[in-house]
């Protein structure tokens, strides 16, 4: 089993950036080398890194390597033009996941704004560097302030309960982060805070992230934790073992329908039915204002080799030969199924910011006829 070392998941200094092959996890600690963008592509395309804070890192810090040494001859402009082609490229790698093309139209911003006054490309690339350092740093602090509000919010709204159990999915740990992690770092501060009584997580199939990650981050940190397959949730909930299901988000629409690994869905559903309270725990940029509702997230299918094989594709074959498999890797999750969407700024109802968002268009559109009227 891996040493306390395996929990950090990208380790970067200046012009240097190894990632933990989390596929190899929890039995093997291996990391790989990352020198350019190609390296980073494929580390999140093939599951090296993965969770959606930790691949937007990935990417950019993959891109910040390669031009730290680039002998590049180009004008600023080129200079800011080769970051936005290769930032391009770099999203092409998973597309559910928002917060990696956030972070690539932030620094595509960046850099060619920057173009506009820089003396040569070398400025370009250095402004670069540092954005995409900074991110990595921000990114602990956000899930931090996740983590404090979360604890807070939830325990009021159990009644200031100090026996709390929660049920958690996929892996949202310092794993799936730059560290401490989001529905993880909730869970964190709700155990650090003397008050949870036991964390729950499911095996999260095909891929296993909660068997394999998040089981081990529990362990790890010793947070009482049991390991349930997925298959079992609905039962843990009808026998009143849990309070709160917290997960986290690759995804979240302007009305608040969540995209999350597959199964969020089905937790969601039975959390309805059984008056459990269902929390959704994300950086302020898993948030896409660009997209009105869950319908518009495209959905990662992945490999069918994920199904017909064991160890989530890297095993032996276990299914029938000549099966056909579907294999969406998220689902999306509607507003009014969660309680509350909990981010390092705010915790909100997404029903009442629909609510809220219905009021403020009529108002707008009622402003509007008033000005067409008063103008003739
Ligand atoms: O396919 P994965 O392992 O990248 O899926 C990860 C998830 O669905 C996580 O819940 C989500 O990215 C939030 S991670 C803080």
């Amino acid at each position: 089993m891996a040493g306390s070392d395996a929990l950090q998941s990208i380790v970067y200094a200046r012009a240097s950036l190894r990632l933990l092959d989390q596929r190899k996890l929890p039995l093997e600690v291996d990391y790989i080398n990352v020198k350019d963008s190609s390296d980073g592509w494929n580390a999140i395309r093939d599951m090296v890194v993965r969770g959606a804070p930790a691949i937007a890192l990935a990417a950019a810090l993959a891109l910040a390597v390669e031009v730290s040494d680039l002998d590049f001859t180009g004008t600023p402009a080129e200079a800011a033009a080769f970051i936005s082609k290769k930032l391009e490229y770099l999203v092409s790698s998973r597309p559910t996941a928002v917060n990696l093309s956030d972070a690539a139209t932030k620094l595509q911003t960046l850099v060619s704004k920057t173009a506009e006054t820089a003396k040569d490309a070398k400025a370009i690339f250095q402004v670069y560097i540092e954005a995409a350092e900074t991110m990595l740093v921000d990114d602990v602090a956000d899930n931090k302030a996740i983590g404090s509000h979360g604890a807070k919010f939830i325990q009021r709204q159990l009644g200031n309960s100090k026996n709390i159990s929660v049920l958690t999915h996929c892996n949202t740990g310092s794993l799936a982060t730059a560290g401490y992690g989001t529905a993880l770092g909730v869970i964190r501060a709700l155990h650090s805070g003397g008050v949870l009584d036991k964390a729950f997580c499911t095996e999260t199939r095909p891929f296993n992230q909660g068997s394999r990650l998040t089981a081990f981050e529990l362990v790890h940190e010793k947070i009482p934790a049991t390991l349930i397959a997925d298959s079992a949730a609905a039962a843990l909930m009808k026998q009143g073992r849990v309070q709160a299901v917290i997960v986290g988000a690759d995804r979240i629409a302007a009305n608040g329908d969540t995209a999350n690994k597959i199964g969020t869905y089905n937790l969601a559903v039975s959390a309805k039915y059984h008056g459990v309270q269902f929390y959704v725990a994300a950086p302020v940029t898993s948030i896409d204002l660009a997209l009105p509702s869950g319908e518009e997230i495209v959905i990662e299918e992945r490999s069918p080799k994920e199904l017909l094989n064991s160890e989530g594709g890297l095993g032996k074959q276990v299914a029938a030969s000549g099966i056909s498999v579907w294999n969406p890797a998220f689902d999306v999750t509607p507003a009014n199924l969660i309680t509350a969407i909990i981010t390092e700024k705010a915790c909100f109802s997404p029903f009442l910011r629909c609510f809220f968002e219905a009021i403020n268009f009529v108002s707008n559109m009622l402003q509007r006829t008033l000005v067409d009227n008063a103008l003739g």
